[in-house]
């Protein structure tokens, strides 16, 4: 095998990586969406050795932003995790449907520390679907907070 280092060379950067005082600038962040999530009835799974883990279902919702927006479908659960430290890890994994019927698979995780109700969060996308194709590379990050009914979730991505 040729060594990793060794491929960098045929990569096509044109451009020289901008910098701000010296350091590196910043990615560029945009807004991807707002969502709301509608949950059902936790499902404790009990103390495991990690912690304890509470199941809650995904039964719906909805979600916004500029180039995305459609509902959230009642498939999946965020699998979350207390642990004796005091934080709370969050799993979900969810399905959303566009408004131009894209079906699109989510998979979020994310950590809370202690009890500021912010769970910070990552999300992958992955789907077919070619108006939304760009969504499988996307790195996205965003908070979720409880809310009445279920979590509040906004989301932003890098530009570059
Ligand atoms: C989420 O709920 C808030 C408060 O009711 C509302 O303002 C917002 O439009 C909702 N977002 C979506 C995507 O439905
Ligand atoms: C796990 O659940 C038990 C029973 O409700 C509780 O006593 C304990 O404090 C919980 N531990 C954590 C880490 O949340």
């Amino acid at each position: 095998m040729r060594p990793w280092h060794l491929w960098l060379g045929f990569i096509p950067f044109t451009q020289a990586q901008a910098t701000v005082g010296g350091i590196p600038a910043p990615p560029g962040v945009a807004f991807l969406y707002n969502a709301n999530i509608t949950v059902g009835l936790t499902v404790d799974v009990g103390a495991i050795p990690a912690g304890n883990i509470s199941v809650i279902p995904v039964i719906g919702g909805a979600l916004t932003g500029p180039k995305i927006s459609g509902k959230i479908l009642a498939i999946g659960a965020d699998w979350g995790l207390s642990t004796p430290q005091g934080f709370y890890y969050s799993d979900m994994r969810a399905q959303i449907r566009t408004m131009d019927n894209a079906n699109i698979y989510v998979q979020m995780t994310g950590l809370m520390q202690g009890n500021n109700g912010v769970v910070y969060v990552r999300t992958t996308f992955q789907t077919g679907h070619k108006d939304y194709w760009w969504l499988n590379y996307a790195f996205t990050f965003g908070t979720m907070r409880a809310s009445g009914t279920g979590y509040v979730v906004d989301m932003w991505y890098l530009t570059a």
